[in-house]
């Protein structure tokens, strides 16, 4: 940041130069043979983004913790869609399995080009009636679990001279959710996707790194009964979003469609945060 004109002048290796990536918008969006990490990615929000990253032709690594419905669903895809895909549980919370993880895909897949930490859980309660302990299990999976991928893979993207790192933040991170007082959710949401963005600055010699923040979807975490009626009302759109609605902007973002898009933070909510 210049503070005056007088420090503002040219600076070596400025500009530079553009990508060379497709003109053609639907060409830029292909995948060809990128590997792709999902985190999460035995259901919900991390399955279809699997789903729509192997539909693009990318090789994908389903990493997943406790439902390993992700094995089988690895293998239909790749049958599906004739690209390579294999599932991996990793506990996100633990750093060495993080580190593990990477290391094997890095030996099965040659390469990572796009890592999207999605994993995330909540435990929907005001802070007084949440103990530590609940507390701290949040904030292993939503922050350490974040930061520990972004670490991991970071290494990777710095030796290998590019990557894209994609976050699943939330509208949490933006606004105080009502009617149920969450606040250990929404703050570690907050943290993702202020830490998304300090990366993208540091690692703008190698890598690009985007946020999505997604307002309620129909999954295991989307509204809660206490919760729902106040999501219709809240969303300009009346409802809650569909998976497959999501798809197009991970891929998007995972793509060469948005060679210029880094640090940015996207909220997909139906409206939700506009009042
Ligand atoms: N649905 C919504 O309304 C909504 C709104 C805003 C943000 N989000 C965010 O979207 C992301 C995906 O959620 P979803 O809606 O798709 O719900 P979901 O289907 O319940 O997905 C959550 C995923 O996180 C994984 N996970 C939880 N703890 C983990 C751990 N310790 N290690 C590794 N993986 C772990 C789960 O894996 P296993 O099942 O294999 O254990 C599960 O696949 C989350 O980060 C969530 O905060 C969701």
């Amino acid at each position: 940041m210049s503070m005056s004109e007088s420090d503002s002048g040219p600076r070596d290796g400025f500009p530079r130069p553009f990508p060379t990536t497709p003109t053609n918008v639907l060409a830029q969006l292909r995948l060809n043979g990128k590997v792709v990490v999902i985190t999460g990615a035995a259901d919900g929000i991390g399955y279809a983004v699997a789903e729509a990253m192997a539909e693009a032709n990318a090789h994908i690594a389903m990493w997943y913790n406790s439902n390993d419905a992700a094995v089988e669903k690895a293998k239909g895809l790749a049958t599906t869609h004739g690209i390579k895909a294999s599932a991996y549980k990793v506990d996100v919370s633990d750093s060495d399995a993080i580190q593990r993880g990477v290391e094997e895909v890095v030996a099965e897949f040659g390469r990572i080009d796009v890592f999207i930490a999605n994993a995330g859980m909540a435990i929907s309660k005001p802070l007084l009636e949440t103990t530590l302990d609940e507390y701290r299990r949040q904030m292993s999976v939503n922050v350490d679990g974040v930061l520990y991928c972004a670490k991991s893979v970071g290494e990777v993207f710095k030796k290998q001279g590019f990557g894209n790192l994609i976050i699943t933040s939330s509208m949490s991170g933006h606004i105080v959710n009502v009617p149920v007082d969450q606040p250990v959710y929404n703050a570690s949401k907050a943290f993702v996707t202020h830490l998304g963005k300090s990366l993208a600055r540091e690692w703008r010699e190698f890598a690009r790194v985007n946020v999505v923040s997604p307002g309620f979807f129909e999954t295991k975490m989307g509204a809660s009964p206490q919760c729902i009626n106040e999501a219709y009302r809240m969303a300009a759109l009346g409802r809650q979003g569909h998976v497959k609605e999501i798809k197009g902007l991970y891929l998007y973002l995972a793509s060469d469609a948005s060679t210029y898009m880094t640090g940015s933070d996207v909220l997909i909510d139906g409206g939700y945060v506009l009042p």
